[in-house]
């Protein structure tokens, strides 16, 4: 078998024995068996596990696959994914198949910007307050510089100074916009919020209250675009144009509905977080930006919709993703370090990860939808979840030798 060109198109990948699978990876990303002993371990052991977080008792493993067919700003790349729920991962694969007829995922990340909020309180007169601190603005973005010159040295830093006020209560809120880099940034972001905050304070001639970085990281957000001429779209019994429309009917729904803006980004969700879990991302961090982002109109939306032009279905997505490829847990963690070399043999930057990760979300809200708008999810979710059931079955059915009762002997 001979699979060393770089396409992500790897025809009956899901026929392979696991085995078979590794082997057609370590040819296409140039690893070596050693590289690939993290797939068995799960890429962490309890010993590494205690130095990472606290009362440690041992390790907990997700199934990682490979999202296929994608092609995003005309490079193929394999898409690792780690999630429980069956389906995802084929589903994802199948929705790139089609985007990439159209020429696959046009994407673009904002420099890595975070947000570090210093909460200012106690203050008598807001407006003199804002003007002394807006005064100040370059001497206080020498001292955040200052706070971290290895950031600096890299070429981030640092951007600019924002002040907001708001009346009841008496508050002032300094945003500090820092670019990050390759990092994710908060701890960065946070030391610069507490650097800054006494003098804040003593600026605003009050005092401080909370000092930490904001999730809603919208200075930091990923565009995805997917252009689908519409015969692609075709299903069994229903053509390419009707199932185009009802593709965008569903995606207005999400436009009119919180309820169903909540399940449409669900299913974006699906796709992102599979990425950003198996690069050792903090995806609560990402969640928390990308539901804020949602509502940040007043009214929850979703972060990605579709409608027709010509003959073609065209979808974006836009929406915050603060990830890192460097520091972190990342370092610690061997199944990371695998994934960000799969997803980048020279290096992954965070912007390009981002636009990996946006990609998927924007291929699993695609497969989803199709589905909802053709056959209903259920037929090839319960196909792909019967698997599951039958395992749980046979688990459930093998001897419990190895089951600690709850009086420390064994069932
Ligand atoms: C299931 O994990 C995700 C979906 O509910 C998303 C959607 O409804 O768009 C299928």
């Amino acid at each position: 078998m001979s699979h060393s060109d770089h396409s992500s198109r790897i025809p009956k990948f899901y026929q392979l024995s696991i085995a078979e699978r590794r082997h057609v990876l370590r040819l296409r990303m140039d690893l070596t068996e050693a590289d690939l002993a993290a797939l068995e371990s799960g890429g962490i052991d309890p010993t590494t596990a205690d130095r990472v977080v606290e009362n440690v008792v041992g390790i907990y493993a997700l199934p990682l696959g490979l999202g296929l067919n994608f092609r995003i700003n005309n490079s193929d790349v394999l898409v690792p994914m780690v999630v429980e729920e069956p389906s995802v991962i084929a589903a994802a694969s199948n929705a790139a198949r089609m985007v990439r007829e159209g020429g696959g995922f046009q994407a673009d990340a904002d420099d890595p910007v975070m947000t570090a909020q210093v909460e200012l309180l106690g203050i008598s007169d807001l407006a003199a307050a804002r003007a002394r601190i807006e005064a100040a603005a370059p001497d206080l973005m020498n001292l955040a510089g200052a706070t971290l010159p290895r950031l600096v040295a890299r070429g981030g830093g640092p951007r600019a100074l924002e002040v907001r006020v708001g009346e009841h209560p008496a508050r002032i809120i300094v945003h500090i916009h820092i670019d990050c880099r390759d990092a994710m940034g908060a701890n960065m972001v946070n030391t610069v919020a507490e650097a800054l905050a006494e003098r804040l304070a003593s600026l605003a001639e009050g005092r401080s209250g909370l000092r930490i970085l904001t999730n809603l990281a919208d200075r930091r957000l990923v565009r995805v675009h997917a252009r689908i001429p519409s015969a692609v779209l075709a299903t069994g019994d229903q053509d390419g144009a009707s199932v185009r429309d009802g593709i965008v009917a569903a995606s207005r729904f999400a436009e009119d509905d919180p309820y169903r803006a909540a399940t449409h980004n669900k299913g974006i969700m699906n796709g992102v977080d599979a990425v950003v879990i198996a690069t050792g991302n903090d995806w609560r961090g990402v969640e928390a930006g990308a539901h804020a982002y949602a509502a940040t109109s007043g009214r929850y939306r979703p972060l990605a919709v579709w409608h027709a032009e010509g003959d073609d279905l065209v979808g974006r997505l836009e929406m915050p993703m603060p990830v890192g490829t460097v520091g972190g847990t990342l370092k610690a963690h061997a199944g990371a370090r695998l994934v960000q070399r799969i997803l980048g043999a020279d290096g992954l930057s965070s912007g390009r990860l981002a636009m990996v990760i946006g990609s998927a979300g924007l291929a699993s809200n695609l497969a989803a939808l199709r589905a909802l708008a053709t056959d209903g999810i259920q037929r090839g979710h319960m196909a792909l979840h019967q698997r599951s059931v039958e395992l749980v079955r046979e688990q459930e059915q093998r001897p419990r030798d190895s089951v600690v009762d709850f009086k420390g002997g064994s069932a």
